[in-house]
C-alpha cells in the first residue's frame, strides 16, 4: 500500500537564536531535515511533502536533491494548518499519510514501520512516548475504564492541572488514511489557547467517527526527542554518537573512549582496528583489519589499508593510505594523496595529488604537490616540490630509489631519475640524471683571517 509521508518544517525554531532555518542545523554533519529524509526513503516513503515557512528557500535549495515535493506555509498558523498546506499535494486513493517533524532527527525507521503497521490503513496511529518530565507536550486522554482506547491529546497549554500530571505525551508522529487525514485537518478549527489549528485535534475527532485510535509508544526516547536549542542538539549529538560508537563495538572495533568519538558520515573497519581519543570520522572513510588511528586525528573520505598506523593529530582527507604505512604525528594528506604500502610520513610533512610507491618516505617537515613518487625513495627534511608557477600546476616526477636530501627545491615540471642522489640544498629546475649525484647549491667558502667584530663594552 502507498505511504506519503508529509515533514513539517515551517518553524522558526527562535531558541536556536540563529540566522539559519532551525531544520537546516547539523547532527553528526548532516541536517536535521535530511536526517528524517533518510528515515521517510528507509520506510520506503512513496511521496514525500516537506512543509516549508521560516527560510522556506534555503530549506527547500538544501534538500532539494531529495526528490521530496514541497509546500510552503506562510504565515505558519500551527501543525494543523501546516497539514493543511500538503493535502493539495497527497494523492486521492487508499494510501497512508505519515507526520513526521522536521527537527525529530533520530527516529528509527523500524518505530516509523511499526507505526505505519499499526495503521493498518484504517486506524489512526499515534506514536507516543512516557517522560519523566512531559512539560511542553501534548497530552495522551486515555478512557478511564479502557485505558487501551485513546479519547484525545490536550495541548500542555490547554491543559488542566490533572491532566498536566499524566506522563505520557504525543511525539508528533502519526499515521492515518490519507482520505480520513484530509477530512479531519479540513475541518479543523483553532478556538484553543494559542488561536492554532492544533493538528492533535484530530484525535477526538477519529473518536467521533469511531475510527480507532491506536498509540504506540517509543521504547527509546532519543528517537523521539526534538531540537529547539543549542543545547539540545548537543545533547542529541552525543546521544546519536553514543548509538554509532555502540554499533561500531559491538562489531569489535576498539574505540578508547565511546563519550570521546565522532562519526560524520559512515565509517566501515575491519577487525582489530583500534581508534583513540577524540577522532572525528567525515564522509565515507575505510579502516582495514589492524588499522591504528592515535587520539586527535581527523579523518574525511579516506581509505586506509591493512597494518596501517595513523599517529596523533594527523590531518587526512581525500587519501590512500597503504598497508602497512605509517602517517604522523602531524602529518597532513590532501585530496588525491595516494601512499602505497610501507610508506612513512612524518611530523610536519604535507601531501597533496601524489603518489608515493612502496616504502617511499618522507619523514620531517616537507611538501610533496603533485608528484610521482617511486619505490623506496627517501624525501628529505624541509624538502618541498615547487608545483605552482602562479598560474599552473606542474608535476614532480622522482624515480625509484631516489634520495632527496634536506631543504631541496624541486621547480617542477621536473624528474629525478631512478636511483640519483640530490645534495642538500639544492634547487633543482633541470631534470636530474638517474643514478648519480646532482647538487645545485653556492659553493661553501672559507674567508682566512676573518675576525668577527666585537661588542663594545657596555657603560657600568
Ligand atoms: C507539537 C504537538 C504536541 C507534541 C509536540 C511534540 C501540536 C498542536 N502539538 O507541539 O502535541 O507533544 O509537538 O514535540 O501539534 N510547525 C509548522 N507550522 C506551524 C507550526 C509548527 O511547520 O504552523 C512545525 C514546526 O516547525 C515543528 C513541528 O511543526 O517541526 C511542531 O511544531 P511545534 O511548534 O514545535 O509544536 P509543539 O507546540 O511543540
Ligand atoms: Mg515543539
Amino acid at each position: 500500500m502507498a505511504l506519503n509521508v508529509v515533514v513539517m518544517a515551517a518553524g522558526k525554531g527562535t531558541r536556536m537564536k540563529s540566522a539559519w532555518p532551525k531544520v537546516l542545523h547539523r547532527l553528526a554533519g548532516t541536517s536535521l531535515l535530511q536526517h528524517v529524509l533518510n528515515a521517510a526513503a528507509a520506510i520506503g516513503a512513496d511521496r514525500t511533502v516537506v512543509i516549508t515557512g521560516h527560510g522556506a528557500e534555503q530549506v527547500e535549495a538544501a534538500v532539494a536533491a531529495s526528490g521530496a515535493l514541497f509546500a510552503r506555509q506562510m504565515p505558519q498558523l500551527g501543525t494543523g494548518h501546516a497539514v493543511q498546506q500538503a493535502l493539495p499535494l497527497l494523492p486521492d486513493d487508499d494510501s497512508t499519510t505519515m507526520i513526521l517533524n522536521g527537527d525529530v532527527p533520530l527516529l528509527r525507521p523500524e518505530t516509523a514501520r511499526a507505526l505505519v503497521q499499526a495503521c493498518a490503513g484504517r486506524h489512526l496511529a499515534l506514536l507516543t512516548v512516557v517522560l519523566a518530565d512531559p512539560f511542553g507536550y501534548g497530552r495522551i486522554l486515555r478512557d478511564e475504564r479502557d485505558a487501551s482506547r485513546v479519547l484525545g491529546i490536550v495541548e500542555h497549554k490547554d491543559a488542566s492541572d490533572a491532566q498536566r500530571a499524566i506522563r505520557e505525551g504525543y511525539t508528533g508522529v502519526m499515521a492515518a488514511p490519507t482520505a480520513l487525514l484530509r477530512r479531519w485537518v479540513s475541518a479543523l478549527k483553532n478556538d484553543n489557547v494559542q488561536r492554532e489549528y492544533y493538528l492533535t485535534d484530530i484525535v477526538a475527532m477519529a473518536v467521533a467517527d469511531g475510527v480507532p485510535v491506536v498509540a504506540a509508544q517509543a521504547v527509546d526516547e532519543t528517537e523521539v526527542l526534538g531540537v529547539n536549542s543549542p543545547l539540545q542538539l548537543a545533547e542529541l549529538e552525543r546521544r546519536f554518537q553514543r548509538r554509532q560508537a555502540e554499533t561500531l563495538m559491538e562489531a569489535g572495533v576498539r574505540l578508547a573512549d565511546p563519550g570521546r568519538f565522532d562519526l560524520r558520515g559512515t565509517l566501515e573497519c575491519g577487525s582489530d582496528v583500534e581508534i583513540d581519543v577524540n577522532c572525528v570520522f567525515e564522509g565515507r572513510v575505510t579502516l582495514a583489519d589492524g588499522v591504528r588511528i592515535g587520539a586527535n586525528c581527523v579523518i574525511r573520505d579516506a581509505t586506509i589499508g591493512a597494518g596501517a598506523v595513523i599517529h596523533p593529530f594527523s590531518h587526512l582527507e581525500g587519501a590512500t593510505v597503504g598497508e602497512g604505512a605509517l602517517v604522523g604525528p602531524f602529518a597532513r594528506l590532501r585530496p588525491g594523496a595516494e601512499l602505497g604500502p610501507e610508506v612513512h610520513i612524518g611530523n610536519f610533512v604535507e601531501v597533496k595529488n601524489s603518489t608515493l610507491a612502496r616504502g617511499a618516505k618522507a619523514n620531517h617537515l616537507a611538501y610533496l604537490g603533485d608528484a610521482t613518487v617511486g619505490e623506496r625513495v627517501n624525501y628529505g627534511a624541509g624538502s618541498i616540490t615547487a608545483n605552482y608557477d602562479g598560474a599552473n600546476k606542474h608535476r614532480t616526477v622522482i624515480g625509484d630509489d631516489v634520495h632527496v636530501g634536506s631543504n631541496c627545491v624541486l621547480v617542477a615540471p621536473v624528474t629525478l631519475g631512478a636511483g640519483a642522489t640530490i645534495g642538500g640544498g639544492s634547487t633543482i629546475a633541470k631534470d636530474a640524471p638517474a643514478g648519480q649525484l646532482t647538487v645545485a647549491r653556492a659553493k661553501q667558502a672559507t674567508i682566512a683571517g676573518w675576525k668577527r667584530p666585537k661588542k663594545p663594552a657596555s657603560p657600568p
